[in-house]
């Protein structure tokens, strides 16, 4: 298995902003891009191929097929229809399953044998179809999860209190979608508590505003899509974090989508987004936070909207 090959399936805005911040942040040795269009394919490998001599490193990126999952450490799915103005991220459960499940069959036709990470919505439901699909065990397949949204809640905290984005650590759980919360009570910021960052900081920050940043934060995609019809740079770097999580071997905590085998006491049997260790085997273990009531409520209550949605597709 090549260590650092990455295939990404479907060339739309998702998986062209992800190929695009792999190229300049140098982050792996080889990409090859598969579409169902294979000259959009095509066309995207040479666009991005005339970038190289501006990158970071030497890559060799191409447009393939899925022959090429076979040696790849890491296949990426971003295939399949976004929201639309006013579609929710389950509307598009039944297309999109669909979808996964053709391509899953495929790459696994190849002998693929390495992690694969899912972006198409809904992620977590979509990551819990692949994995059935593919039968890899459930530490290598992942889904995006609430990274992004974790990101969007870190940033929308840093304009608050003017603290740069990198030191505010809070997250994003469950579903990403609408029933995503705030895990208010592991938050931080530089190691301090943040409900003592509020207390110490009254004129920048107040409990009465964290609604309103979690409001921007589970609507954000609502409110760009209503705008440019998509979102695609945000998730494309969500991506690639957590591919250089997997290729750098880093045992990095990050919000993804991952198997709840009871670690949790919610629904089993799904995917949902928790904080996982991840490192070049996939996820090395969950990570159990203390959740105070309100947050053990939201978990349970995503976590039953998911497994309502699974059971509804009668595997
Ligand atoms: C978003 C898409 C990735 O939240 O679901 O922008």
């Amino acid at each position: 298995m090549s260590q650092s090959k990455v295939v990404i399936i479907g060339t739309g805005f998702v998986g062209m902003s992800y190929a695009y911040a792999l190229l300049n942040q140098g982050t792996v040795e080889e990409i090859v891009l598969i579409d169902i269009d294979q000259r959009k394919a095509e066309g995207e490998a040479m666009d991005l191929n005339h970038g190289l001599a501006f990158a970071p490193r030497k890559m060799s990126i191409k447009s393939g097929t899925y022959e090429d999952c076979k040696d790849a450490g890491l296949v990426v799915i971003t295939a399949g229809v976004n929201q639309k103005d006013g579609e929710t991220r389950i509307d598009l459960l039944n297309r999109n399953a669909k979808i996964m499940q053709s391509v899953v069959g495929e790459v696994m036709k190849s002998g693929f044998d390495g992690i694969i990470l899912v972006a198409t919505n809904p992620v977590d439901i979509l990551t819990y179809v692949v994995w059935k699909a593919s039968g890899l065990p459930s530490s290598r397949v992942i889904g995006s999860g609430t990274s992004l949204d974790t990101a969007r809640l870190r940033y929308e905290i840093s304009q608050y209190i003017h603290i740069d984005v990198r030191n505010i650590h809070a997250y994003i759980l469950g579903e990403h979608g609408d029933s995503e919360f705030v895990c208010w009570s592991n938050a931080n910021v530089g190691g301090k508590p943040f409900k003592d960052v509020i207390e110490s900081m009254p004129n920048h920050i107040k409990f009465s505003d964290l609604d309103a940043i979690y409001k921007d934060v589970k609507n954000a995609a609502y409110d760009i899509i209503s705008r440019k019809r998509a979102t695609y740079y945000g998730i494309g770097m969500a991506l690639v974090r957590i591919t250089s999580a997997i290729f750098n071997n880093e045992n990095r905590i990050l919000p993804i989508s991952v198997y709840n085998d009871g670690v949790y006491d919610i629904e089993k049997d799904l995917y949902i987004g928790l904080p996982a260790v991840l490192n070049k085997n996939g996820v090395d273990h969950v990570v159990r936070l203390n959740l105070d009531s309100e947050e053990t409520t939201n978990l349970k209550k995503s976590a039953n909207i998911l497994k309502t949605n699974i059971n509804s597709m009668n595997f």
